[in-house]
């Protein structure tokens, strides 16, 4: 995240006190852990949410929206629904800096801490099942807020996409299956798919398995001093799919775990229109072995 965003964020959290944050950032991963939504309330819950969340929802979101700026390009306006404290949105500012946002979130507290980093973002604070329509933008996203919508209905989020939509959701089996459900509907309503999926058939991941990557999160001290973590890093685990009217060229596959090094041998799982597959790739098979060991999850297989 920007370091002026990271400062403030800090500050905050000084304001708060180190005991009530450590207390509100276990709360606040009970919730998480348990898929239960967290009501802000207090400083001490929106401070640990910036501290301890937000730089990973912020990764999830930039990552997500790297496909959208890549294979459909800039947009003019984004939507934020469920917006919290603005961590899409400043994904997106990096992303498309001269789009117009608007946030739209039902807590005060949260988005209010998101006007000090997106002071000339436009903010709704509204419950967003009791709107009647979207404001239509070009992008419309919904960052980990899926889940805290109920039956909020996929097909008015898309109405109001006057380009894109893009949906993250916790890289968790619970937060895949709200991931492919909208994939699904949206797909059978004429949606293109941009991202992450190399096909628009119906998705082949089947259970156990979940479709999700990583995005590595860089600790701050005082972010590692709360969970009594010693790693400088943490890898915050989403689902998400881009969608869009316009149809956009798609990659040969998608790599969808860890490529897996042995000894002489290279595996990696990708996800093909032709369903999911494993590749073994030897040491004898020069060129795409050099190649394989650059592979990484999440990655795009060109051909
Ligand atoms: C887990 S937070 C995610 C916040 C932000 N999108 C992010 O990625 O960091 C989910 C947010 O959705 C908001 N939310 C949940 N239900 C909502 C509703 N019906 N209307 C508006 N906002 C809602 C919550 O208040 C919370 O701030």
């Amino acid at each position: 995240m920007p370091a002026e965003v990271l400062r403030n964020i800090e500050e905050r959290a000084a304001a708060v006190g180190f005991p009530a944050l450590k207390r509100a950032a276990a709360e606040l991963s009970a919730a998480y852990r348990a898929g239960r939504a967290l009501h802000a309330g207090s400083p001490a819950n929106v401070a640990a949410y910036l501290v301890t969340r937000m730089p990973a929802t912020y990764a999830a979101a930039y990552a997500a929206l790297r496909g959208v700026r890549e294979r459909v390009g800039a947009v003019a306006s984004v939507l934020d629904i469920g917006a919290g404290t603005g961590g899409a949105s400043l994904a997106a500012r990096q992303w498309f800096p001269d789009a117009a946002i608007t946030m739209i979130e039902r807590d005060p507290d949260r988005v209010a801490a998101a006007r000090a980093w997106l002071p000339d973002a436009a903010v709704t604070v509204a419950d967003v099942t009791r709107m009647d329509a979207l404001p239509p933008h070009d992008l419309v996203m919904a960052a980990y807020s899926l889940g805290e919508l109920g039956r909020f209905p996929a097909a008015r989020l898309w109405q109001a996409a006057r380009v894109a939509l893009v949906a993250i959701e916790p890289g968790t089996p619970r937060g895949f299956a709200l991931i492919r459900g909208l994939r699904q509907e949206l797909l059978d309503a004429g949606a293109r798919m941009v991202a992450p999926c190399p096909a628009e058939t119906a998705c082949p991941m089947a259970q156990p398995g979940w479709c999700h990557f990583a995005a590595r999160v860089e600790r701050s001290s005082l972010h590692r001093r709360i969970k009594d973590a010693e790693l400088g890093y943490e890898d915050e685990k989403f689902s998400y799919v881009a969608l869009a009217r316009a149809p956009v060229e798609l990659p040969a596959g998608r790599i969808i775990r860890h490529p897996q090094h042995r000894p002489g041998l290279i595996v990696i799982e990708t996800c093909t229109p032709a369903g999911l597959r494993l590749e073994r790739i030897s040491r004898r098979e020069r060129e795409r072995f050099r190649a394989a060991r650059k592979a990484a999850w999440g990655d795009a297989v060109i051909s």
